[in-house]
């Protein structure tokens, strides 16, 4: 019988709501497409991250775990890139403040390294890969980014990581300012999701065992989603 289930394999509890809220209501074959966390069916399995870019970790994520679960596997990297730090934190922004790193950390120390930085040269983006697996095999990438600039203190509430102090110009607000679905609407997890969601309408469309929807040789196909620049 074919599985199903898909394995959305990050421990990370935010990513995992704003994943959930976005594929919420999607059906394979007929049924309502389950998605199901690591600690559910691969409990206790790590895989450490040793990539240079969002797309090595997520590939290399998504291989790993594809290679034990039966069904589609999606993983995904993200992380914040700051134009003056040269692109820091990067694919380091969940350990930023290593050895003991944690979100207040992690944002501290940013403000304090952007202590004399202008408005206008707090340029950033967030960024997100997702990587589509099955059986030890990429079926399909996508990838999302925003633009924003970084405040000089955090506001709100909502969300994870460095939503409060990245702030969103065409709304002018913080991500932690948002209610969920508004971030989910125009952040990086957001486009690649609505790209990844698409993908999975077209394929239960597609016959089964055919290329992958949208290249016709059937090999990964990598989209982008970009946000427009900041006003
Ligand atoms: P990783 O993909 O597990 O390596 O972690 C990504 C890290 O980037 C998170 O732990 C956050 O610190 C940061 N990050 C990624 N996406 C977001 C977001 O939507 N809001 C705030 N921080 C994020």
């Amino acid at each position: 019988m074919t599985e199903r289930r898909l394995l959305l394999a990050t421990g990370n509890p935010g990513k995992v709501r704003e994943i959930r809220r976005a594929l919420q209501g999607l059906s394979i074959d007929g049924a309502l497409l389950e998605i199901v966390g690591l600690p559910d069916v691969l409990p206790g399995l790590a895989h450490a991250e040793r990539g240079r870019t969002f797309e090595q970790n997520a590939r290399a994520k998504s291989l790993f775990y594809s290679r034990r679960w039966p069904g589609l596997t999606l993983a995904e990297d993200s992380g914040l890139e700051i134009e003056s730090l040269d692109g820091a934190p990067g694919v380091r922004s969940a350990r930023f403040s290593a050895p003991r790193p944690s979100d207040g950390k992690n944002i501290r120390k940013v403000l304090r390294l952007l202590k004399d930085i202008p408005a206008p040269a707090r340029r950033a983006r967030f960024v997100c890969v997702m990587v589509l697996a099955e059986r030890g095999r990429v079926v399909a990438e996508f990838r999302g980014e925003v633009r924003g600039r970084i405040a000089t203190a955090p506001r709100g509430e909502s969300g994870f990581g460095y939503d409060p102090i990245f702030y969103y110009p065409h709304l002018r607000r913080t991500f932690a300012e948002l209610p969920s679905e508004v971030k989910n609407a125009v952040s990086h997890r957001g486009r690649a999701a609505a790209r990844l969601r698409r993908f999975l309408e077209k394929k239960k469309k597609a016959p089964s065992g055919g290329p992958a929807a949208g290249r016709p040789d059937g090999a990964s196909a990598l989209t982008s989603a970009r946000s427009r620049p900041p006003r």
